[in-house]
C-alpha cells in the first residue's frame, strides 16, 4: 500500500489521456482551445499501460480515465481493454462529456467498465450551447439514457456557474427523482486555460446546499463513502441522490487518496500543485519499474497537506492551466 507523509492512503490515480476536447466549456478552455500538447509529448499507450501496471502493483487499485475528452483519443478502447485485465487494478471509471461514447457502451460493459461520470452543466439546450459553445445537448442526454438502460452507475458533474446555471440546480436535483443517478454540484475552480480570470463570485458549497434545501428541506445527509470528495444527500422517494463537491473551498483534503497524471506524464499529488515529477521522461530515459516506484514514493513523501498549501507552493501564478490538462 502507498501512504503519503501525512498518513493518507493513496490508492487512486486520475489519468488524463488527452488534453483535446470537442467541446469548449468556457470555465475550462477559451473558444480557440488551449495550446494542445504536441503528439510526441503525449504519453503513448504503451507508456500509460506500463505506469498503470507498475503503480497498481504498489497499491493504486482505482483509475479514473479523464481528459480532455478521453474518447477523442484514438485506440482508447484497446487501451482500456489492456488495463482492464491488469490483476491489481480493481476499478476503472471514466469521466466523459458524453458526446462520443454512446456506441461504445456495450464494449465498455464487456470489459467490466460500468461506472461513468458525465459532465453536464444544464438541462437547457440553449444554455448548454452558451456554456460549451457546441450544440450537443441532445447527444449527451441520449447517452445518459443509454447508459442508464445499460444499467451503468452514472454520476453527473455539474459545475455551478454564478449567474449562469444556478437556475439549473433544482431541475438537476430533480433529474434524480426518477433516474438512478448521482448528481454532483461542483464549485467552479479557476482552471479555465486563461490567466487572470478568478472566480471571486463563485457559488460555494454552502450556497448550493441552501438553494437545494429551500426547495427540499428534508434532504437527508448520507454517510459518505470513504475518500469521497462529495458531501452526499438523499431526498425522500427519489431514486438517485445528489452531492456537492467543494472543489474550490477544499474541505475534503484530509482524506485525499488520489494522484493525477497529465497527458504529458506529469504526476501531480494535488490538483493545485505544479506537478512533482514526470514519468514519461523517466520511462524515456530508461527507468526500471523499481525506479518508477521509487520516484512515486519519494513524491508521496513530500505531499502538501492540502490544496491551499499546494497552491501556495506553486511557482506559477495566477493559475492558467485548463482542467483539460489536469484531468478534473
Ligand atoms: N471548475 C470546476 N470543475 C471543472 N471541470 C472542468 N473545469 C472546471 C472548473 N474550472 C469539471 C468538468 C468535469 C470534471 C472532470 O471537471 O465539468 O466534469
Ligand atoms: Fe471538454 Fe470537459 Fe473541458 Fe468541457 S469541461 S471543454 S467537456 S474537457
Amino acid at each position: 500500500m502507498l501512504y503519503d507523509n501525512h498518513g493518507r492512503e493513496i490508492n487512486y490515480m486520475r489519468l488524463a489521456v488527452t488534453d483535446r476536447c470537442n467541446l469548449r466549456c468556457h470555465y475550462c478552455m477559451p473558444e480557440e482551445g488551449i495550446n494542445y500538447v504536441p503528439r510526441a509529448s503525449l504519453m503513448t499507450y504503451e507508456e500509460m499501460v506500463r505506469i498503470v501496471s507498475v503503480f497498481s502493483k504498489e497499491g493504486i487499485s482505482k483509475i479514473r480515465i479523464t481528459g480532455g475528452e478521453p474518447f477523442l483519443r484514438k485506440d482508447m478502447m484497446s487501451f482500456l481493454k489492456e488495463i482492464s485485465i491488469l490483476p491489481d487494478l480493481k476499478k476503472i471509471h471514466i469521466t466523459s462529456n458524453g458526446t462520443l461514447l454512446i456506441d461504445k457502451i456495450d464494449d465498455l460493459r464487456r470489459m467490466g467498465i460500468t461506472s461513468i461520470n458525465l459532465s453536464l452543466d444544464t438541462l437547457d439546450r440553449e444554455r448548454f450551447f452558451k456554456i460549451t459553445r457546441r450544440d450537443d445537448f441532445q447527444k449527451v442526454m441520449d447517452c445518459l439514457d443509454a447508459l442508464l438502460d445499460a444499467k451503468f452507475e452514472v454520476k453527473i458533474n455539474m459545475v455551478v456557474l454564478s449567474q449562469e446555471n444556478t437556475d439549473d440546480i433544482i431541475p438537476m436535483v430533480e433529474l434524480a427523482k426518477n433516474k438512478n443517478i448521482a448528481v454532483r454540484f461542483i464549485e467552479e475552480m479557476p482552471f479555465n486555460g486563461t490567466e487572470g480570470k478568478g472566480n471571486d463570485a463563485y457559488w460555494s458549497h454552502i450556497q448550493i446546499l441552501e438553494k437545494i434545501k429551500s426547495k427540499y428541506p428534508s434532504a437527508q445527509k448520507l454517510i459518505d463513502p470513504k475518500y469521497s470528495t462529495s458531501s452526499n444527500y438523499k431526498i425522500d422517494n427519489f431514486k438517485g441522490s445528489f452531492g456537492i463537491i467543494a472543489a474550490y473551498s477544499r474541505t475534503f483534503c484530509g482524506s485525499c487518496n488520489r494522484i493525477r497524471m497529465t497527458p504529458q506524464g506529469l504526476i501531480k499529488t494535488c490538483l493545485y500543485d505544479n506537478g512533482v515529477f514526470n514519468v514519461r521522461d523517466l520511462i524515456r530515459a530508461g527507468a526500471t519499474d523499481e525506479q518508477l516506484t521509487a520516484a512515486l514514493k519519494s513524491a508521496l513523501g513530500h505531499r502538501a497537506k492540502d490544496g491551499f498549501e499546494a497552491e501556495h507552493k506553486r511557482f506559477q501564478f495566477p493559475v492558467s492551466e485548463s482542467m483539460a490538462t489536469i484531468g478534473g
